[in-house]
């Protein structure tokens, strides 16, 4: 990548940092609707070269109220992980349910380029890529989707599927009442939501009847059951967005079975999907091979088909290398010195090498003067010059 950013990085050794102020105002200076195509358009440019990157599933390491996952991917070229979590309980302690950073590295040195915020970046990122599945899984036409889980993401994903699929009514559903007045309240004084029609309905089961897609995006640690079968018309797509975690599910076994299946990353969603749900050889497609037009989507308009999503390592890449790119181009962010600066690289240690005390009089012949300096002497031996 040879964004101004990265160059001067790499000839700095400081590393680029992004706070979450920074991307907001990049989403500000761009437009939402640009940042959510320009994020999108990234993550088909590295789905479509899916064979390039060194994939694993993420590390997560569960505890009673949530979970905690390292997500790292690489190219030829360039390293990422994500640090992300999962608690659905700390809203109730005025902490978000997801929080998120991130970093960008040259594969070639090892040097990381980028650290930033990823929590508003992963919001944006998701919706982007629920999006890019829609546009290759849903029925041509949609115009109506349930929104169920009207919490943090929630905005983000009425925009992307507004902007990028052209949904001209969304149904709301939430059991907080709260969140869906928070999301109305939101949309409603937003220029980029001015064509979308909100409904708000008193159950999932009503929010999802007239819906051609249906994106679910709630949040509890426990197996729900948000989408049960005959609640969907034929030939809905489901965006199952908030099933992300053993023991956390959304949509009822009898939905995946009825269903045309598709997957990030196969052996990452049969752990954390809902997939989870189903027996090893349930038949599921990677989203990247239909991108790739190398299988099909859906098979006939009737058809139910789901994007079982759980969030993958490279659609954080693509994320953090859109960011890398764009904060480059419009000068956006701070440096911050990570990486030590040393004149020698083999000598670390300068770095904690104590002071030399000074000298008085009747001790300045046995103690060396400013290391730094010229070649000194302590009891008349020879100090190697330092660089
Ligand atoms: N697949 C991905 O890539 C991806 C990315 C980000 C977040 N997520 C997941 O998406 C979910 C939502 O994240 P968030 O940041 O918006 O969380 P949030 O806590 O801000 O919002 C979740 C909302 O779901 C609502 N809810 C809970 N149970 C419900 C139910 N049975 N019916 C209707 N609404 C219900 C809550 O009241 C809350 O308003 C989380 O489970 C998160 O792990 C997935």
């Amino acid at each position: 990548m040879n964004t101004p950013a990265a160059s001067t990085a790499a000839s700095s050794h400081d590393t680029l940092f992004l706070s979450p102020q920074d991307v907001a105002s990049l989403v500000s200076r761009q437009g939402m609707v640009t940042t959510l195509q320009g994020m999108a358009a990234c993550i088909e440019e590295d789905f479509l070269r899916w064979q390039s990157f060194d994939k694993s599933a993420r590390l997560a390491s569960h505890s009673e109220g949530g979970v905690i996952e390292l997500m790292p991917i690489a190219d030829a070229t360039t390293y990422t992980f994500k640090y992300v979590n999962g608690h659905p309980k700390n809203t109730a302690i005025g902490l978000s349910t997801v929080m998120a950073f991130g970093v960008l590295a040259d594969v070639a040195t090892g040097l990381p380029l980028l650290i930033s915020e990823l929590t508003l970046t992963t919001a944006l990122r998701t919706a982007a890529t629920s999006a890019l599945a829609a546009r290759a899984l849903a029925r041509p036409g949609s115009r109506v989707m349930a929104l169920v889980g009207n919490g943090a993401q929630s905005e983000f994903q009425a925009l992307a599927f507004h902007h990028l699929l052209g949904i001209e009514e969304i149904h709301l559903y939430d059991i907080d009442p709260a969140a869906t007045a928070k999301l109305m309240r939101n949309l409603q004084a937003n220029p980029d939501a001015a064509g979308l029609r909100l409904r708000v309905f008193g159950s999932t089961l009503d929010a999802v009847r007239d819906a051609d897609i249906v994106t679910t995006v709630t949040a509890d640690k426990t197996n729900a059951t948000i989408i049960t079968a005959g609640m969907l018309k034929p030939g809905t797509h489901i965006n199952g967005v908030g099933g992300d975690c053993p023991g956390k599910t959304e949509i009822h076994a009898d939905v995946l079975r009825a269903a045309k299946v598709f997957v990030e990353y196969e052996p990452q969603t049969r752990i954390e999907g809902d997939l989870q749900q189903m027996a090893p050889d349930f038949a599921v497609t990677e989203l990247w091979r239909v991108l790739a037009g190398e299988q099909a989507g859906r098979d006939s308009p009737a058809q139910i088909t789901m994007f079982d999503s759980v969030g993958f390592a490279l659609e954080d890449f693509s994320a953090l290398r859109y960011l890398h790119e764009t904060a480059g181009a419009l000068a956006i962010g701070g440096t911050i010195p990570l990486i030590p600066r040393l004149d020698d690289p083999k000598d670390l240690y300068q770095l904690v090498r104590p002071a030399a005390p000074r000298a008085s009089a009747s001790t300045r012949d046995l103690v060396a003067p400013d290391l730094r300096g010229a070649p000194s002497t302590l009891s008349g031996k020879q100090l190697p010059a330092m660089a």
